[in-house]
């Protein structure tokens, strides 16, 4: 089986058997991140390049390492010092990679749909790395296979995701991938950060934290963007922190061992406490390693799997 779709874009484009085959193939490809030589020959002769139009540590770092651990021929576009700042077209970018032999590019852009602006140019594959206030599936996959090495599945699972909901690409690509196999999602934050229309059989919205946190099976905190602040969302950090961080306390009223997840970089004390951060309920630093896993195994499934 191979991923049915040229590119991925978003989690909506995955079935059950599809996400089940990425979480899979990236549980195979963690046991070579626990070898001494991480390397193997998978995509040997397969060329990747990462472009990104936004800032990031954990994405880009982990695509890049996981082009390199299974041998492909990897390049990084630093776009502020690329033909973009002469005014160069997002197509012609494309192209101009292509007609260098690229495979597979590895976009991240603040505007919502130009991975698929981009995919549409190309004959090349294309993995949406964050797209403005879209998605960002390989970070759902990775969350995912996250709680599915915790928790072992995901069916009746109570997850709260809780913060900037309408700002994030993060919340929306969880909520197709977790509602698509099988858990139920609460959404919690501010009413001027929570978009309309979200709540469905399986979806909830409450903007009381101790109610998202309730019996939780999971929670999934938020980056709160400092930002937001200076628009008006909220009055204060200290009042948002107050009504939606996540403490001991609050903790406390979730399941015993409950996971708490966070897609990074964190605000310690604003969003979450330093001692939650650092607890043993904590799965951030999984969440990363698993990042390097899920990106294997998008690779290999991309790229080394052909079309049937
Ligand atoms: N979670 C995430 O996308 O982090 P980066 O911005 O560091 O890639």
């Amino acid at each position: 089986m191979r991923i049915k779709a040229k590119d991925l874009i978003g989690m909506d484009q995955l079935d059950r058997e599809q996400i089940g085959l990425i979480l899979q193939t990236a549980k195979e490809m963690k046991t070579i991140l626990k070898r001494d030589i991480k390397k193997v020959p998978t995509l040997r002769g397969k060329s990747v390049v990462t472009l990104f139009f936004e800032p990031s540590t954990r994405t880009r770092t982990s695509f890049e390492l996981a082009a390199k651990y299974m041998s492909a021929d990897l390049v990084n576009i630093n776009t502020s010092v690329s033909s973009v700042v002469k005014g160069e077209s997002l197509k012609d970018t494309g192209k101009t990679l292509e007609a260098m032999g690229v495979d597979i590019v590895v976009i991240r852009h603040s505007m919502a749909g130009a991975p698929q602006v981009l995919g549409g140019y190309l004959k090349a594959r294309v993995i949406n790395a964050g797209d403005g206030f879209h998605q960002h599936p390989t970070q759902a996959l990775l969350d995912m296979m996250t709680i599915q090495e915790r928790l072992g599945g995901f069916e009746g699972l109570k997850v709260a995701i809780v913060g900037d909901i309408l700002h994030s690409r993060v919340a929306r690509s969880n909520l197709f991938g977790l509602t698509t196999m099988g858990a139920e999602v609460t959404f919690c934050g501010p009413p001027t950060l929570m978009p309309p229309g979200l709540e469905r059989p399986g979806v909830n919205v409450t903007y009381d934290m101790d109610e998202a946190v309730a019996e939780a099976d999971v929670v999934m905190m938020l980056r709160i963007q400092l930002e937001r602040q200076k628009a008006g969302y909220f009055p204060s950090i200290r009042e948002y922190s107050r009504c939606y961080g996540l403490n001991k306390q609050r903790l406390a009223l979730a399941k015993k061992d409950c996971l708490v997840l966070h897609p990074g970089p964190i605000n310690r004390g604003v969003e979450m406490a330093g001692e939650v951060a650092d607890s043993l309920q904590s799965c951030i630093n999984e969440q990363v390693t698993n990042g390097v896993a899920v990106r294997m195994a998008l690779l290999y499934l991309m790229l080394e799997q052909k079309e049937e």
